[in-house]
């Protein structure tokens, strides 16, 4: 799994028709969610599955003190290198989020996770180790908020393709395809990028992964067993539906 993000750093980018404005796009939404929940801009947060940079940068852009981290060095250090082009201060770690309290110093006032990289983690017993890490790195009130697909509303064909389209950038073009093939609650994900530049011959890069198709009422059950409360489903705020869960306050 970390070889696959790690191998795919260079090209992430290229998954999305125009990664900046999803940056943007994708940080106002997360911040409207926080602000609700009373973690304001100039608070301290973390992004703990922060790859290439997506919601890091947009978070720090809206005035954020973001930490970030993930469990594949090659995205982290592509991260930090896009925040650094940016003029952002974002301090970055490698870390997985199933031992996220020995990397990561705390306390924060949010914990996010974005872009179902929750699903990686391949059992119920995995999920909810991470979870509770995530409230050993939250103060009292904090929230942990994850974004997911929802696994209950796709048909579970083999093999299943999906286009990205294409893009060009530089004189080259990339034109991406994910190929899914599903054993009984898990998948394997192929990725395949095509890459033509001039007259060159097409290389083909390919990238393999294993998802766990956690169920949304699975990840709320999970969030209340690691000791979360006011577990919530939001779908208005994110290109995904978005869980947010509050670290309960001391009392
Ligand atoms: C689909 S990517 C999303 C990255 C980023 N949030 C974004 O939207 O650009 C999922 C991320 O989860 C990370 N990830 C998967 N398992 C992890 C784990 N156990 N600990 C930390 N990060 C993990 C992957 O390395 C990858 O960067």
């Amino acid at each position: 799994m970390q070889s696959f993000y790690d191998e795919l750093a260079p090209y992430y980018h290229l998954l999305y028709p125009d990664w900046e404005a999803s940056i943007t796009r994708q940080s106002s939404g997360l911040a409207q969610v926080l602000r609700e929940f009373g973690v304001a801009a100039g608070s301290a947060i973390l992004d703990a599955a922060c790859g290439i940079g997506t919601q890091t940068i947009g978070l720090a852009q809206l005035g954020y003190r973001v930490a970030a981290s993930d469990v594949a060095p090659a995205a982290v250090a592509r991260a930090r290198a896009e925040a650094e082009r940016r003029g952002l201060t974002v301090s970055f770690e490698v870390a997985d989020l199933r031992q996220l309290a020995r990397s990561m110093v705390g306390p924060f006032a949010a914990v996010i996770a974005c872009d179902n990289a929750i699903p990686h983690l391949l059992s119920n017993a995995e999920i909810q180790r991470a979870f509770a890490e995530c409230r050993r790195v939250l103060v009292p009130g904090g929230v942990l908020v994850i974004s997911v697909r929802d696994y209950a509303t796709i048909e579970r064909r083999t093999p299943d393709h999906h286009a990205y389209g294409t893009r060009t950038v530089g004189g080259c073009t990339y034109a991406a395809e994910q190929v899914w093939e599903w054993d009984g609650d898990e998948y394997t994900l192929t990725l395949r990028l095509t890459e033509q530049c001039g007259a060159a011959a097409p290389v083909v890069h390919e990238f393999r992964n294993r998802y766990y198709a956690v169920a949304i009422l699975t990840l709320e059950r999970l969030l209340r067993a690691a000791g979360f409360t006011a577990v919530v489903r939001r779908d208005e705020d994110f290109f995904q539906p978005l869980l947010v869960a509050v670290n309960p306050p001391v009392r």
